[in-house]
């Protein structure tokens, strides 16, 4: 479903994530099942044909920003990383143009729309423009404009060009993550090709003294990504949000001021 003001380029189309949005569609639609699951039950259960581990099942209905996300109506607990980046930073303000790639399900684009909002508002007035990009589809925000396509291809590039008009982006967040192999150098070299490509867009498409925001994975690139942070803004600081679980190895990146 395509709403106002949303731009959907079917570039190169993904396969629905199978992931997080599977399983909480899961868990709406059969909560007996899941608040029925104990300790006798296998470890491992399914959720629409794919196997859900159950000790991360369990961690993910008790997790405080899962139910805070319900509650204050985000699609996804991502979207408080985002807000303790930006109360770190101070990087949203109304009236910016502001890209967000790896958007879906739209958790970070519905925060962004709210800070943009003159009464922090889900929908309505809208000082500012949001463009999110993801691979996958994405349920339409209001005000947000949404490109589908693989941000490593030139077509969707273009489709990205086009829709910022001309102007320049005030801010640009990524929090795509790419599909892991398990072949720790092969993934660590796709996240730094995204990392990269984020950064050549952000210095081709990005005010001098916009700021760039990626998730990026401690261990194998880190160092390298770092790097290529380093070579393009004058400020570069690391921030892992209280609401990045700490078993995660991702941290996020904040680049500020083009060099
Ligand atoms: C962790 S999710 C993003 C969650 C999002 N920030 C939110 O708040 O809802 C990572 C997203 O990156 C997207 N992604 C990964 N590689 C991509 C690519 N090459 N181009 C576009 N999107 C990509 C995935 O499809 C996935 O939806």
């Amino acid at each position: 479903m395509v709403g106002e003001g949303t731009l959907r380029f079917a570039l190169r189309g993904g396969k629905f994530n199978e992931g997080h949005a599977a399983i909480i569609g899961a868990m709406k639609k059969q909560p007996a099942a899941f608040a029925t699951a104990n300790a006798s039950a296998p470890a491992k259960i399914s959720a629409r044909g794919g196997k859900v581990n159950k000790a991360w099942l369990h961690d993910h209905i008790n997790d405080p920003y899962v139910k805070l996300a319900t509650r204050e109506g985000y699609r996804a607990r991502a979207a408080y990383k985002l807000k303790e980046i930006d109360e770190a930073f101070g990087l949203v303000r109304p009236g910016q143009m502001i890209v967000d790639l790896g958007c879906a399900p739209g958790a970070w684009s519905q925060y962004l729309r709210r800070r943009l909002a003159p009464s922090g508002a889900a929908a309505g007035a809208l000082q500012g423009k949001i463009i999110g990009l993801d691979l996958l589809p994405m349920e339409a925000i209001e005000g947000v404009d949404f490109i589908m396509g693989d941000f490593r291809e030139q077509e969707t590039l273009t489709a990205l060009e086009q829709s910022l008009g001309g102007l320049q982006a005030d801010l640009v967040v990524s929090d795509m993550a790419p599909n892991l192999s398990g072949i720790s150098s092969a993934d660590a070299a796709r996240v730094e090709h995204l990392v990269e490509l984020a950064i050549e867009f952000a210095q081709n498409h990005m005010k001098k003294q916009g700021a760039l925001v990626a998730k990026v994975f401690h261990g194998g690139s880190y160092d390298a990504v770092v790097a290529h942070f380093k070579n393009a803004f004058h400020t570069v600081k690391p921030h892992k949000p209280k609401a990045s679980r700490d078993r995660s190895s991702e941290t996020f990146l904040v680049g500020i001021g083009l060099r």
